[in-house]
């Protein structure tokens, strides 16, 4: 079975961290966003994922090269030459999807961190044997998303109307989907939208069912949204694999620590915390809310909650970092120091305190 992931963009919202690697390749819980879900297609029976990129593609499969034999898993990548929208790309990369079999294959947005209940969205597709199936999940506020107008009882898809002005209904498109080939010969090859041009059109035809996502489901393309999504996939590990979670008198709630990592004496950690692998957490330190990337060091007494710390920053003794502050690659924070929601770019040292959120170039 085959799949392909939308990995176009430049994930400006997620800048400064974006600004070191593509999007997809930001660590989420500890490994890189797009490996949350190779692994889920991979674990669904899916041999081979076509990266659809239009940017940096050379970063991308030099990283996951490493991961294809690991997981046991074709990983290819279809350029485009100028951004081809949310369907473009299915049409670019016909040939690697469609090979007459008359399989369904599954499509993704890159930036969507959720259970991934993929089994259960095939045996569905099956189930009612039309052309399309795409996973909904409820949100509080749907007008920044895909809002899908369904038959709760049978799933079948009534109206999808992307980004709605006016409230039609607060359950939204989910960037996961199962596809049949037909769907690709709707597709031309050229800049296109799937929510605007063809999943309304197939939705017209009752070829469009919805299936609603069990568990949770988040966008992760923001840090706040990044913060919470952490939250939440950790809540979920916690019922299905505890295991992974750490545990010690150092660890309040759901905290992720890598086994490489160390961490010194008194400190208290959690809830809701990644620390990635190769950090250097000193004595004393607090941990609440936050995540702290590969390599980082935080001294001691230093105290982080609501933040995200970048790949091998370091935070220097009794400082206090919080209220969102996202630290890039590679920053120097000096003793003592306050951070109330700054934003820095990669490879800066803070020598004052940053009082109130703004970006630190
Ligand atoms: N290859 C490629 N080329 N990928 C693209 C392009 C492009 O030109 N444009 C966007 N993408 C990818 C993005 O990287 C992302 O993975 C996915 O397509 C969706 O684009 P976003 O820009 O993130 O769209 P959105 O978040 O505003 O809305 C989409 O996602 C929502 C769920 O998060 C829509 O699919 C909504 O309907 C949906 O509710
Ligand atoms: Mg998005």
């Amino acid at each position: 079975m085959k799949a392909l992931i939308l990995v176009g963009g430049f994930g400006t919202r997620l800048r400064p961290l974006t600004l070191s690697l593509p999007k997809p390749l930001v660590d989420f819980a500890n490994k890189p966003m797009i490996l949350h879900q190779i692994e889920a297609l991979k674990e669904a029976g899916v041999d081979e994922v076509v990266l659809a990129i239009n940017y940096q593609p050379e970063v991308m499969m030099r990283f996951l090269k490493d991961f294809e034999a690991k997981l046991g898993i074709k990983i290819t990548c279809s350029q485009e030459r100028e951004p081809m929208g949310t369907a473009g790309p299915l049409a670019l990369a016909r040939d690697k999807l469609v090979d007459g079999s008359g399989e369904p294959f599954f499509v993704l947005n890159s930036d969507v961190i959720s259970e991934y209940p993929l089994k259960q969205m095939i045996a569905f597709h099956k189930s009612h044997g039309k052309e399309a199936t795409i996973m909904v999940t409820k949100v509080e506020e749907p007008s920044k998303y895909g809002v899908v107008v369904m038959d709760d009882a049978t799933g079948a898809v009534q109206r999808f109307v992307e980004k709605p002005q006016i409230f039609v209904g607060n359950k939204i498109n989910a960037g996961i989907y199962l596809l049949s080939p037909q769907t690709v010969d709707r597709i031309e090859l050229r800049p296109t939208s799937i929510e605007k041009e063809i999943f309304p059109a197939i939705a017209a035809e009752k070829q469009l069912f919805a299936m609603v996502l069990p568990g949770f489901w988040m966008d992760i393309g923001q840090p706040k949204d990044y913060i919470t999504g952490l939250r939440l996939y950790l809540e979920s590990i916690r019922r299905k694999s505890p295991e992974k979670l750490s545990i010690g008198a150092h660890v309040v709630g759901n905290v992720m620590i890598d086994p490489s990592a160390r961490i010194g004496s008194g400190c208290l950690i959690g809830p809701d915390v990644a620390v990635g692998p190769d950090c250097v957490i000193e004595e004393g330190v607090r941990l609440s809310r936050c995540t702290v990337m590969r390599g980082a060091q935080i001294r001691k007494h230093s105290c982080v909650s609501g933040s995200i710390i970048g790949w091998h920053s370091k935070l220097g003794q009794w400082t206090r970092i919080e209220n969102m502050t996202v630290l890039g690659e590679d920053v120097q924070v000096k003793d003592e120091l306050y951070s109330n929601g700054g934003v820095v770019l990669p490879h800066k040292e803070i020598k004052t305190s940053i009082l109130k959120p703004e970006i630190v170039m």
